[in-house]
């Protein structure tokens, strides 16, 4: 796991999309991303780039159980808001949050994985350290799933909702084995309230307990931080950039 901190989350934002744009010259296909306040500066660098994804795929991570993808707070919304109007690709999935069929809609979103194989994935972190919707204590080798959310995760999320009864419960989300199976993962952690996870993750075990530590045993992971999310890191730990 290589760790970059940056001046800003920007500054951070501007290398990932660098490693988007390395990834697409080197022929990757299939992009695995996310949602979150995180990534939306890179999503914003992508809109206003020229990289062409009109012949790529797109997998998001999760999506909120019960919400259509019309709800403003679904993560379907979220993207075709802040990538997909701007910036088409050939496919995109994403979890049907209102699928009444739950086993049939995981068997679906697992196949979708096992077909488009993820060359580059964009992760962000909980509080919690959980990555996509996978809570700690989420087993190192799950494949898609429908999660209860921690109250720790709807209390994080609630700012996005207009009252906390309004955040879902549960949500469908790639398991951290299929996240595993991604080429590279960039993880992306910006602000002070994210200091605690990081540090967690860099100087923890591996523990089901801190889901993202496990990304320490991914052999092509690059951490980018902003200062804030680097404060409780020790200097060795990482290199700064700019
Ligand atoms: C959500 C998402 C994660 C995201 C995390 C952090 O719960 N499921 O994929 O990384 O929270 O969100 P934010 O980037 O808004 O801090």
């Amino acid at each position: 796991m290589n760790i970059f901190v940056f001046k800003t989350s920007f500054d951070a934002s501007k290398y990932a999309y660098n490693l988007f744009e390395n990834a697409l010259k080197e022929g990757a296909s299939t992009f695995g991303l996310a949602t979150g306040s995180t990534p939306e500066e890179l999503y914003s660098i992508l809109r206003d780039s020229d990289l062409d994804f009109t012949q790529a795929t797109a997998v998001n991570l999760d999506e909120y159980f019960g919400l259509p993808a019309d709800n403003d707070q679904s993560y379907a919304y979220f993207m075709k808001k802040h990538l997909f109007d701007a910036k088409p690709f050939a496919q995109t999935f994403i979890p049907d949050g209102t699928a009444t069929d739950v086993e049939a809609e995981i068997n679906n979103y697992n196949t979708i994985l096992d077909e488009n194989p993820v060359d580059l994935q964009i992760l962000g972190i909980g509080p919690n350290g959980h990555i996509g919707f996978n809570e700690p204590g989420s087993p190192f080798d799950s494949k898609t799933r429908l999660v209860d959310l921690t109250d720790e995760t709807i209390q994080a999320n609630k700012r996005f909702f207009e009252s906390e009864a309004d955040v879902p419960k549960q949500a469908f989300s790639m398991g951290i084995g299929s996240i595993l199976n991604s080429k590279q993962i960039i993880l992306m952690a910006f602000g002070e309230n994210k200091a605690k996870a990081v540090e967690q993750t860099v100087h923890g075990d591996v523990t089901e307990d801190v889901p993202a530590s496990v990304l320490k045993n991914h052999a092509n992971t690059v951490v980018l931080l902003d200062e804030a999310a680097a404060s409780l890191l020790d200097p060795s730990d990482y290199e700064v950039i700019g």
